[in-house]
């Protein structure tokens, strides 16, 4: 797959930009990245803090598979983000957190929003290289905390573009199979705690694994199942 990268100086989201140019006709791969981010969107309708030296760009993509299986594509992003920051940090330090956060020693380091209409699909993806956000829903990080060396925004992207093309056309042509064996290879699991944004209830189980749909699965306290198919995980 061919990347088309377009940079943007400033952009109130480059998931915003790219669904324009998918609107307009725009073939895949067209890459929009933003010098400076104002009002970034997050899952579940939150925003998402661009900070100066951090990465913000979205990816145009149109997926061959039907779109009951298009939700995997964020799985084949996470691992893609992986990959690349393995470059610059121990394999083991790099894990991802269900369904499709990327943590450095168990903080969060990338963020994924995935948006999708006829024919289309955007990936967009923030990755925190030089600054860290103040979140106070989870621990958060950056490349340069993690590491002595300080890289750039552009490297890092470019590497994750080259991640994901190479497990983009994997799922293509082998479906969602190989992702998903990659994506638990690198997998948080453990016991957590999973707040559905349906459900006043926090849920708490032993992370089982992910189903042939994406899907996160769950060993409550008494010994029954759960599939999630959205919601947000804690440790
Ligand atoms: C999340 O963890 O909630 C997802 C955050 C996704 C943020 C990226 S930054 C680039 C792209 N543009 C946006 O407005 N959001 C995504």
């Amino acid at each position: 797959m061919r990347f088309d990268v377009r940079r943007v100086e400033m952009t109130p989201s480059t998931n915003d930009e790219v669904k324009k140019a998918a609107l307009s006709g725009a073939a895949e791969g067209v890459a929009i990245v933003a010098s400076n981010q104002t009002s970034g969107r997050g899952r579940h309708g939150r925003g998402w803090q661009f900070l100066s030296g951090n990465l913000a760009f979205s990816v145009l993509l149109r997926p061959p598979l039907p779109v009951s299986l298009w939700g995997c594509y964020s799985f084949a992003v996470s691992v893609a983000v992986g990959d690349a920051l393995c470059a610059y940090l121990p394999e083991d330090a790099v894990q991802l957190k269900w369904p499709n956060d990327v943590l450095v020693n168990g903080k969060k380091i990338c963020g994924i929003l995935l948006e999708a209409g006829e024919g289309w699909l955007v990936a967009g993806i923030g990755v925190n290289v030089r600054q860290v956000p103040r979140s106070p829903r989870y621990p958060s990080t950056s490349l340069l905390s993690e590491r002595a060396e300080a890289c750039s925004a552009s490297e890092v992207m470019d590497g994750i573009l080259s991640r994901l093309g190479f497990w983009y056309e994997c799922m293509n042509k082998e479906g969602f199979a190989p992702v998903r064996k990659a994506w638990l290879a690198r997998a948080r699991k453990g016991l957590m705690h999973v707040r559905i944004p349906t459900e006043a209830q926090e849920i708490h189980g032993e992370f089982a694994d992910l189903d042939e749909n994406g899907n996160l699965r769950l060993w409550l306290q008494d010994g029954s199942e759960r599939r999630v198919s959205a919601g947000d995980v804690f440790f």
